[in-house]
């Protein structure tokens, strides 16, 4: 008992050095929840011995040991996430996924999981960790997940991200676009597509499927970050959550505590992670606190997305050479040059209905107007984004056939759409190239496992319009 009561101070401690990185508004009035903060600390800065790690360990040691009936078993916490096993029990399947519960769902589901470690552990003090693939020297999988001894390691990833050689592009993880974007639904899709899928389909194995992607204790290291990003989102300013909107949150969701009991959670209830949830990420800017007001009905800003232009009705399929496809502006180039320079107004490249038949465990770049005979490089102007897909458009993992969805994507192009007129040129393609994860540090030519279809590709317009007021 005396250890538990030492640790459990060396816990506080840590929180309230925390605290200073917060706002003084937001901890001033609520006293309570200062006391019990927890933080999520970067997973770069830890070795194996690291007791976030020990601990993260024993948590998945104790959990794997349950029977698969427990609701807090290893087992059944991933398949709450997804499963492909029958009959589906309580919670079981519920991410959500290419909509607007992308980033609640997965707090939540954080969240719990989290609790139910900390139980399982034994340490009062436990909070995840997450893991900043971003930064340059983030790059390869933690090394503490590469120990093939280790309750951390599992073999089916991609080889080279086990064994070391293996890293993530910087292209894969620059997440600027998806955090410039204003709009909650915007940013949450383009930050979903980049860096939450890439991450999934270059670790590889278990998760590059949502139906085992959990069963991976990288997984909540990858969530972590996608859960800081929303932080860090808002933490720009000139942003806010949809809570005008009753859907996003209202919508019950299920999961189970670290007793095993069975309980429900909405979006108002995760809005500020530090007030409600009582966690920080470390290093993060002060959290910005959305409230659920009943009174204010509209946001400030609506956002109108218009389709301009249909560039190919024909579908395109990927496969493991570079795909050219002609663009035909018509005569919409002149409205579209002064879009593109717009400030109200943002220019996506969509791509529609796309799908394949399994996951085909690469990425595909796209470049909007690449000037010919020049090469499709990381860094070129021309780069809009890349496609990788989880969840939605895999035929395979589709529980049921009648539901299967494709995917769809939609790009900034204001940046290229500028380079491009600049040189004035009136051939443009779309140029998708396929890539996979960098090999001692250089691009590998990676295997496409499925080939990848799109039905349509068209242009669209999202303009920002004040939001009404009620009265
Ligand atoms: Cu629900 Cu990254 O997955």
């Amino acid at each position: 008992m005396a250890t538990h009561f030492t640790r459990r101070n060396f816990c506080l401690t840590t929180s309230v050095a925390s605290l200073a990185l917060l706002t003084q508004s937001s901890l001033l009035s609520e006293p309570a929840a200062a006391s019990s903060l927890f933080v999520r600390r970067n997973v770069g800065g830890m070795n194996a011995f690291d007791p976030v790690i020990v601990a993260y360990r024993k948590a998945i040691a104790t959990m794997r040991a349950l029977p698969a009936t427990d609701p807090r078993s290893w087992s059944y916490q991933a398949a709450i996430h997804g499963t492909f096993t029958t009959p589906a029990q309580t919670a079981w399947n519920s991410c959500q996924h290419a909509n607007y519960f992308f980033w609640s769902w997965h707090r939540m589901y954080l969240y719990w999981f989290e609790r139910i470690c900390r139980r399982m552990a034994c340490d009062d003090c436990f909070a995840l960790p997450y893991w900043d693939y971003n930064n340059p020297a983030e790059r390869q999988l933690p090394s503490m997940f590469r120990d093939p001894a280790s309750d951390l390691f599992i073999s089916a990833r991609n080889p080279a991200m086990n064994s070391g050689a293996g890293s993530l592009p910087a292209w894969a993880v620059d997440y600027s676009a998806g955090l410039a974007q204003i709009n909650f639904n915007t940013a949450s899709s383009s930050l979903e597509s980049l860096p939450h899928n890439q991450v999934h389909v270059l670790v590889g194995g278990w998760m590059g499927s949502v139906p085992t992607a959990a069963q991976d204790p990288i997984f909540f290291l990858h969530h972590c970050n996608m859960d800081r990003l929303w932080n860090l989102w808002l933490a720009q300013g000139g942003r806010i959550d949809p809570v005008f909107d009753n859907v996003w949150k209202n919508t019950k969701y299920t999961f189970f505590d670290e007793e095993g009991a069975q309980l429900e959670m909405t979006g108002c209830e995760i809005l500020r992670a530090a007030q409600q949830l009582h966690y920080v990420y470390e290093g993060e800017p002060p959290q910005v606190n959305d409230f659920c007001f009943p009174i204010i009905k509209w946001p400030p800003i609506i956002f109108e997305k218009e389709l301009i232009l249909k560039l190919a009705t024909q579908p395109v399929t990927l496969g493991p050479e570079p795909v050219s496809v002609p663009v035909d502006w018509k005569d919409t180039r002149q409205r579209l040059a002064s879009l593109a320079e717009s400030k109200t107004s943002a220019l996506f490249l969509e791509l529609d209905g796309v799908e394949a038949e399994r996951q085909p465990g690469v990425a595909w770049q796209i470049f909007l107007g690449l000037p010919p005979g020049t090469e499709p490089t990381d860094d070129s102007p021309y780069l809009v984004g890349a496609i990788a897909l989880f969840g939605q458009g895999i035929r395979g993992e589709s529980h049921d056939h009648e539901r299967f969805e494709p995917a769809k994507f939609a790009f900034p192009i204001s940046r290229a759409l500028l380079a491009g007129f600049k040189a004035n040129r009136d051939r443009w393609t779309i140029t998708f190239v396929p890539r996979g994860i960098l090999i001692d540090g250089k691009p590998s030519q990676p295997k496409v496992e499925a080939p990848l279809k799109i039905a349509a590709i068209s242009i669209s317009v999202e303009n920002q319009k004040p939001g009404k007021d009620k009265d």
